[in-house]
C-alpha cells in the first residue's frame, strides 16, 4: 500500500491506495480556520499534525492489529499559506492562509520594486494577495520582532512532512507559488530575495515530488502504528496532485475541476510561453514539466448561491432537472457568475454578477441554466487563454460539482468545445500524493504508467455542432459584459 496525505483548507483526507490504485480506507478530519479580521485567514500548524496523526492512527487501527505492509506516504497540500520558523524549526505565529487578502499593499510594492513585467518574465505569475511572498512582505512590516527571529519559511504541507520526518525540505509545484522562485530555472530567485532585503537561507532545499526525504520519526511512528520504515516523499501542491490525479501527464491534457471555485488546468512541456500573468504557471509535480491554470472564484458557489436564494427547499436533482428543459442560450438569458469578483482572466474583486436579457416568459429554470451557462462560460475565457498559445485542446477531464450531472457535462463539451471525461472514481489531489507515493516506490517507471493503472474514463461526452455553434455567439457576448458593467461596480 501506498499512503497519499491531501492537507486541505478545511480538513485533511488520508486515503490508503493499493497497487491497483484502488482507495482501501479513506479518513478524513477537519479543522477551522481562525478569521481575526475581515481578510484575514489563518490556521494553527500544531492543529495539521495533531488532526493527521489523529487521522493516520485511525486509519491503522482499522487493521485490528494485522500487519500491513506500506511502503510509502507522500502529501497534497493547499498551497501559498506561509509558516514561519524560528533557529530552532518552532513555528513564530499562525500560518497566513492563501484565502488571506490582507496584503494588496505588499502586491503594490513588489510590481513598484521589481516591475511587473520582470516580475513575470521570473516567476511566471503576477503578485496576487494570496501568494507567499506578499505575506512574508506583511510580516516583515507589520510585526518585526517576529520577523527577527525567522530563519525559515516553508508550506503547509512542508511543515506537516518535517514533523513526519525531521527532515525539512520544499518541492517545485508549491515553491512555484511563492513568487520567489525562477519557475524555469527551477531554483530560488536571487534577485527578487534581494530586492526586498531577504536572506537565501530563508528559502528551504528545494526537490522534486517524487524525491525520497526520509522515513518516519520514532515519535510519530509510536503515535500512529506506522513502522518507522515507511518511506516519505515530498508531495506536490494540491492543484498539481489534482491534475495528477486526474492523469492531466502530457501536452493537451486538460482538466476542469468545478468545487466553490473553478480551476482550469492544463499541462504545459514548456516553460517559455507567455500569458502576460493572465493564468498561473507553475511547475508540475512531474519532473520538468509545467501547468498552466485559470480561476473562477464563484463557479459551484453561484449554484449554490441561487438555490439558496430562490429554491432553499427543493433538493438539488429536483432544482437542476428544469434545467434539462430549457434549450441551449437559456431563452436569451445570460449571467456572469462575478459574484465575489472574478480571479481569471480580470483579476478584480470589485466586478459583481449580473442577469442580462431578462424577459417576461423567463422562469425560475431559466435562471437555472443561465447560471449553469454563466459558471461555465467563465471557465471557458481560460481554456481560450491556453489555446491562444496555439495549444490543442481536443478533450478535457472533468470532476467536482460539474461532473456529477449529465445536462452540465454535455454543456461543458458544448461551451469549451471539446470531448469531455468523466471518471470512474475522482479522489482529488490525496490520489496525486499516493501516486508520488507510488512513483517514488518504483511500483512504476514513470506517473504516466502510474495513471494508466490508477485512472479510468467512464463516460465521454462529445461536443454538438449546433450547440458549439450556438454558445459560440453567446460567449461573443458573454466576453462584453465585464467590460460594460465595470465601470457600475466601481
Ligand atoms: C491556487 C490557490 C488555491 C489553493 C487551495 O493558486 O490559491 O487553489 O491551492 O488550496
Amino acid at each position: 500500500y501506498v499512503i497519499g496525505v491531501d492537507l486541505g483548507t478545511s480538513a485533511v483526507k488520508i486515503l490508503l491506495v493499493n497497487q491497483k490504485g484502488e482507495v482501501c480506507k479513506e479518513v478524513s478530519k477537519s479543522y477551522p480556520l481562525i478569521i481575526e479580521k475581515s481578510g484575514y485567514s489563518e490556521q494553527n500548524p500544531e492543529e495539521w499534525v495533531e488532526k493527521t496523526t489523529a487521522g493516520l492512527k485511525e486509519l491503522i487501527q482499522q487493521f485490528d492489529g494485522d500487519v500491513i505492509d506500506i511502503e510509502g506516504i507522500s502529501f497534497s497540500g493547499q498551497m501559498h499559506g506561509l509558516v514561519l520558523l524560528d533557529e530552532n524549526n518552532q513555528v513564530l505565529r499562525n500560518a497566513i492562509l492563501w484565502n488571506d487578502t490582507r496584503t494588496t499593499k505588499q502586491c503594490q510594492e513588489i510590481y513598484d520594486v521589481v516591475g511587473r513585467k520582470r516580475l513575470l518574465e521570473v516567476t511566471k505569475n503576477p503578485a496576487l494577495e494570496g501568494f507567499t511572498l506578499p505575506k512574508i512582505l506583511w510580516v516583515k512590516e507589520n510585526e518585526p520582532e517576529i520577523f527577527q527571529q525567522a530563519k525559515r519559511f516553508v508550506l503547509p504541507k512542508d511543515y506537516l512532512r518535517y514533523r513526519l520526518t525531521g527532515n525539512i525540505h520544499m518541492e517545485y509545484s508549491d515553491a512555484a507559488g511563492t513568487l520567489l522562485l525562477n519557475v524555469a530555472e527551477r531554483e530560488w530567485s536571487g534577485e527578487v530575495l534581494d530586492a526586498f532585503g531577504l536572506s537565501a537561507d530563508l528559502c528551504p532545499a528545494l526537490v522534486e515530488s517524487h524525491a525520497f526525504v526520509g522515513t518516519i520519526t520514532a515519535e510519530i511512528a509510536q503515535a500512529t502504528g506506522l513502522s518507522e520504515a515507511v518511506k516519505v516523499f515530498a508531495g506536490g501542491a494540491d492543484n498539481a496532485c489534482g491534475a495528477i490525479g486526474s492523469g492531466i501527464l502530457s501536452e493537451g491534457k486538460t482538466l476542469a475541476s468545478i468545487g466553490t471555485s473553478g480551476v482550469v488546468l492544463s499541462y504545459e512541456e514548456r516553460n517559455d510561453l507567455d500569458f502576460e500573468g493572465k493564468v498561473h504557471y507553475f511547475n508540475h509535480g512531474e519532473e520538468n514539466t509545467y501547468y498552466t491554470m485559470g480561476v473562477t472564484l464563484a463557479a459551484g458557489y453561484s449554484l449554490s448561491w441561487f438555490k439558496e436564494t430562490f429554491a432553499k427547499e427543493e433538493n438539488f436533482d429536483k432544482f437542476l432537472a428544469g434545467v434539462d428543459e430549457v434549450p441551449v442560450g437559456s431563452n436569451g438569458l445570460l449571467f456572469t457568475p462575478y459574484i465575489v469578483g472574478e480571479r481569471t482572466p480580470h483579476a478584480d474583486s470589485n466586478i459583481r454578477g449580473s442577469f442580462i436579457g431578462i424577459d417576461a416568459a423567463h422562469e425560475r429554470k431559466h435562471f437555472a441554466r443561465a447560471v449553469l451557462e454563466g459558471i461555465t462560460f467563465s471557465l471557458n475565457e481560460s481554456i481560450e487563454i491556453f489555446r491562444s498559445s496555439g495549444k490543442t485542446i481536443g478533450s478535457i477531464v472533468s470532476i467536482g460539482g460539474g461532473a456529477k450531472n449529465d445536462t452540465w457535462l454535455q454543456m461543458q463539451a458544448d461551451i469549451f468545445n471539446a470531448k469531455i471525461e468523466k471518471l470512474t472514481s475522482e479522489q482529488g489531489p490525496g490520489m496525486g500524493a499516493a501516486m508520488l507515493a507510488a512513483y517514488g516506490c518504483s511500483w512504476y517507471p514513470s506517473l504516466k504508467e502510474c495513471a494508466e493503472v490508477f485512472i479510468q474514463t467512464a463516460k465521454t461526452y462529445y461536443p454538438i455542432p449546433e450547440n458549439v455553434e450556438a454558445y459560440q455567439k453567446l460567449f461573443t457576448i458573454y466576453k462584453k459584459v465585464y467590460s460594460q458593467t465595470k465601470e457600475l461596480n466601481e
